[in-house]
């Protein structure tokens, strides 16, 4: 199978709703944004700098045959979007997402951002007043909905066009109709099954995992995934925790 064909299904589904992605130019926004347009998602690439995410967005546009990619200055990107999806480093993020309290107000904002240094090229996880990245991008949005979702999909598997994703996506929150949306999201991804992982609080014990997951790429010089085993397909087909 071809997994990097837009399906018609998925160009019907682009008519539907916008995802944004703030810092969508960077390794893990261009592959995400590249799976949405995949799926048959309407993208937009989010950029402190609107001529760089108008060249990422023609770049993807170009490798997908496909003009379901554009790009804008961050706050303009996240405007118009339906669900705007966070890839920014941590130590930008406070700063970063400030400015767009207002576009993103009511909104569906998913979190992939793990709070992490390298000493000595060795993942370490930083510690967050709040919890988690997550819990501290939901303080500073108080009128956002925030979600923590997609942080075990390295931007290597992403960008890997010609293979599924083949995961599973763990997806965390306290607004249960958001959640829903962005498991749904997730899981129109080829071979990701996304997973219901409880209230926002997880985000921490979800972001601390990616560290170890780091670690074991880093061990086996791979780009290693998260699959759960043994939960009911019947199960994943419905509630959440
Ligand atoms: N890479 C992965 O495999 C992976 C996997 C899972 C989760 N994540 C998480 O996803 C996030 C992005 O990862 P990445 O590897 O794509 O990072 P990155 O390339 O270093 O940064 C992504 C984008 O963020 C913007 N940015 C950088 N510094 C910023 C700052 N101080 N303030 C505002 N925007 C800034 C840049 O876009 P502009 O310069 O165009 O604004 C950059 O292209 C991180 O939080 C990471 O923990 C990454």
């Amino acid at each position: 199978m071809e997994y990097w064909r837009i399906s018609p299904s998925a160009i019907l589904r682009a008519v539907t709703s916008t995802i944004a992605i703030v810092g969508g130019t960077g390794a893990e926004g261009r592959g995400l944004a590249r799976r949405f347009v995949q799926a048959g998602r309407t993208v937009i690439v989010g950029s402190r700098q609107a001529e760089r995410a108008r060249a990422v967005a023609g770049e993807i546009n170009d490798e997908l045959t496909t003009s379901l990619v554009s790009g804008a200055e961050n706050a303009e990107a996240a405007r118009p979007a339906d669900v705007v999806v966070l890839t920014i480093p941590f130590e930008g993020m406070a700063e970063a997402v400030r400015p767009l309290a207002a576009a993103l107000e009511g909104k569906s904002v998913v979190s992939a951002v793990v709070p992490v240094e390298f000493v000595g090229g060795v993942p370490r996880l930083l510690h967050v007043a709040e919890g988690s990245a997550a819990q501290r991008l939901q303080a500073l949005l108080p009128e956002s909905r925030v979600i923590g979702a997609f942080h075990h999909l390295g931007s290597h598997t992403l960008a890997d066009l010609e293979q599924p994703v083949a995961a599973d996506v763990l997806v965390c929150g306290d607004d249960v109709a958001a959640k829903r949306e962005v498991m749904a999201l997730a899981g129109e991804l080829p071979g990701v099954r996304a997973i219901d992982a409880g209230l926002l609080e997880s985000a921490g014990y979800i972001e601390a995992f990616t560290v170890v997951l780091l670690r074991i790429n880093r061990r086996y010089r791979a780009h290693a995934g998260l699959r759960i085993t043994r939960l009911p397909e019947s199960a994943l087909a419905g509630d959440e925790a």
